[in-house]
Formats: structure tokens, sequence, C-alpha cells
């Protein structure tokens, strides 16, 4: 079938398998060009792998290190006539990578949240790998199933106590209009807390330890964010930060359990990802980030922050090169720079539906979340018949 973008408010429901696998090669490529890491992890479970921050953390330690990996998702399989999600079409050309650099790679799609999941992935690190050695948590979901009970809870992103007006970016009209946002309950914080908090991940490296799969000094990370105060109403200080601190609360839990410095929370950049389209506010302050520190030339996307993660944090001889006063790992240093951030304020100051595509980067955050999808990528023919129905290799 020819394949084309169908955009519905910020998710597109179609993807590109030559042009996801294009882009899964082009990260690939940019590992293979940076310099390899001192002591890169052999086994690594990444739970979310398919898409953004997670994929990145697939490729860098397989292809900057050469370890097996193993990665679970959520993700469409394609049909005959239908597509696929991005994530499905990723993880395909992952593994078709992986397996012809000659790297163990399996593939899980299903729901992380289950019991069954956990079981599944700790049946085959058992009969494949004896143990794993890094664990990378990096799932973005909108709901969760409680594997012990059953029940389903959906999470918000909302402010907390009072309403929360900002400027806002219609992302499919190219218009900067204003949203005004109502205030959580208490039974929506706490919901968001079940689903993006981190209750699962410490389920995930607890179920891995019980079934003696989890290697002695075995290291795991989740991915967290902060961001400025233009955001810190919706994000930081509103449900999804909340969220965010029992991810931490977590982190001191596990390091309690498992001996200081096994677990970390990594605070990452903002970038265009498709947890991070569905976010209000954000895509605007993104299209002013990008303007800014492209300007600056120290722009990086999921693939160079995962390099730098691993390069100067995990797989060094001695540990994270630096941590805050929080004892978190900082790799969103240079979108907090004092410079950039000021440069940011002033723009969003400024910034309509009129100067937008001049004075933002908003032309890169459009070719950006196209390209989560495979489209506008140099060398595919998106005129070509294309097929959708590609399985897993691991799966054969
Ligand atoms: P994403 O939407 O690109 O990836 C989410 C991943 O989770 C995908 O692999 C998806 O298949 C998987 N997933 C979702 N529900 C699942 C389920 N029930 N079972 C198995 N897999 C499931 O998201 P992104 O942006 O890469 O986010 C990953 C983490 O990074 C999140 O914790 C997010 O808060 C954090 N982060 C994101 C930033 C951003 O700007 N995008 C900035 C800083 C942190």
């Amino acid at each position: 079938m020819i394949i084309q973008p169908k955009i519905r408010g910020f998710i597109c429901t179609t993807a590109h398998p030559e042009g996801c696998a294009a882009n899964v090669r082009e990260q690939i490529a940019y590992v293979k060009s940076q310099p390899a890491p001192a002591n890169p992890p052999k086994k690594v479970l990444v739970i979310g792998a398919s898409t953004g921050y997670g994929l990145a953390s697939r490729i860098v330690p397989a292809f900057g290190g050469g370890a097996a990996t193993i990665g679970v998702f959520f993700e469409k399989p394609g049909q005959e006539n239908k597509t696929g999600s991005a994530g499905w079409y990723n993880s395909v050309a992952f593994e078709e990578a992986a397996k012809e650099a000659g790297l163990y790679a399996k593939s899980f799609n299903g729901d992380a949240f289950s019991n069954e999941m956990k079981q599944q992935v700790i049946d085959t690190i058992k009969a494949d790998l004896g143990q794993v050695d890094c664990i990378i948590y990096s799932l973005a979901s909108p709901r969760r199933t409680d594997p012990n009970t059953g029940e389903v809870y959906k999470s918000v992103l909302k402010p907390i106590g009072e309403p929360y007006s900002q400027k806002n970016l219609n992302t499919d009209k190219g218009e900067v209009d204003s949203v005004t946002i109502e205030p959580a309950s208490e039974e929506e914080i706490a919901n968001t807390i079940k689903v993006m908090g981190g209750e699962d991940w410490e389920m995930w490296i607890n179920a891995l330890a019980d079934a003696g799969v989890l290697a002695e000094g075995a290291t795991t990370v989740a991915y967290s964010y902060i961001g400025p105060d233009l955001t810190w109403k919706i994000y930081t200080e509103g449900t999804i930060g909340m969220a965010k601190k029992d991810v931490e609360a977590s982190a001191a839990r596990l390091n309690e359990k498992f001996g200081a410095g096994t677990a970390y929370v990594s605070v990452n950049k903002a970038l265009v990802t498709q947890a991070s389209s569905a976010i209000p506010v954000v895509p605007l302050y993104i299209s002013l980030l990008y303007q800014v520190m492209k300007q600056k030339g120290n722009h990086e996307g999921c693939i160079e922050q995962i390099t730098r993660l691993f390069n100067d944090h995990l797989a060094t001889e001695t540990g994270p090169a630096q941590l805050d006063e929080a004892g978190r790992i900082r790799i969103d240093d240079w979108e907090m720079e004092a410079d950039v951030q000021a440069a940011v304020a002033e723009l969003w100051e400024k910034v309509t539906t009129e100067n937008l595509t001049e004075i933002s980067d908003f032309t890169s955050y459009q070719s950006e979340f196209l390209r989560l999808f495979g489209f506008g990528l140099e060398g595919v023919d998106y005129a070509a018949e294309t097929n959708p129905d590609l399985a897993l290799p691991s799966a054969s």
C-alpha cells in the first residue's frame, strides 16, 4: 500500500515502515560514529523500548557497546492493508540491524504493567542471558491496569490546586492561542501517580531480583523531566510532576534495598516524542527551545542525549560523572543553562501565530513529529508500494 501521514490532533494514525527503518538506521549510524563507552553494560533490558528515549536507550548499548538487548513495548503490528504503529516498525528495524551485526535482540509486545509480561521476560533472561546488568525504564502510558486487582487507572496532565492559563501551540493549525486547564482532583493526582509513578519500576526490579536474574552490581535508570518555571504548573508541580516525585522515592527505596548506585533517575531534555506531544504548553516551549539551542549549537535529540547518558554516566569505570543535590543524573543540563532559559523566556513573551515560524523552530517541530512516524526521511520513496505487514525477526 501507499502510506501517507494521517494526523489526528497530536497523533499520527499511520506509520511508514521504511521511513521508521531509515530513522533507526540514522540513530545507529550516529552511535557508531561516537567514541565507545569505557565500561558498557552487556545484557540490557529496556522497558518502553520502541520509540523516543527508550528506543535510543536500546540502540546506544547495542551499537555503542555490543550489548544483548531485550525490549518491551506496547505497539500495533501492521496488517496486509493497515499500517502498524511506528514503534512496531522501529523495533522490526532495530532487530534486523542487531541480527546483521550479530547482536542478541528479543522483543516483547504487550503490557509491561502485567505480571505475565514480567514472567515472560524473566523466563527469557533465564533461558538466553542468565542475568541482566542494566535495566532502563522508559514507559510513557496514559493508563495502567493494576496487575493484582485488575483495576484500571488513567493518568491526567493537569495542574494542582488552581486553574492554569498559559500560551499554547495548536500544532495542527500552527496557531499560538491560550489554554486554561482546571486543576486535578485528589483522585486524578493519585491515579496519575499510580500510572506514571515508580510502583511498576520497583515491581520489575524486585521481580528480576527475586527470580535471580538481576546481576550483582546491576544498574537501573528511570527517566524524568523538570524544565523551566514556564511549564512548572503543568509539569513539575502538576500531576505528572507528582508521579515523577514518586519515581524518585522508588529510586531511593531500590538503593536502600539493593545498594547505593543501583537505581538512578535521569532528568532528560524536552524533546518531540509521542508522549511529549500530548502535554499542553510543552510543544510551544520545545519549538522555542530548539530555536535557541540550535543557535547556540548544543541542540540534541534522543540519541545524542542517551549517548551522553551512557558515555558520561552509566557506562563509565567510576559511575555517573556528577549528580545533582537530589542524587539525579542531569542530561537536561544544557537545556537548563541560564542563557538558554533567558532566551527562551524572552521569546515566550513575544511569540504569536504571526511570528511563530520566524522566532521559533516550529518547522523542525513539525518535521520531527512526522519523522517519529517515519515520514519525511531522506532516501525513502513515499510514492512507492510498501508492505505494512512486517514481523519481528526474533518471533520467527
Ligand atoms: P514515548 O511515547 O516515545 O515512548 C513510550 C514507550 O512506552 C513506548 O515504547 C511504548 O510502546 C511504551 N509503552 C507505553 N505503554 C506501555 C505498556 N503498557 N506496556 C509496554 N510498553 C508500553 O515516550 P518518551 O517521551 O520517550 O518517554 C519515555 C520516558 O521519558 C517517560 O518517562 C517520560 O516522562 C520521560 N521523559 C520524556 C521527555 C520528553 O520530552 N519526551 C523529557 C524527559 C523525560
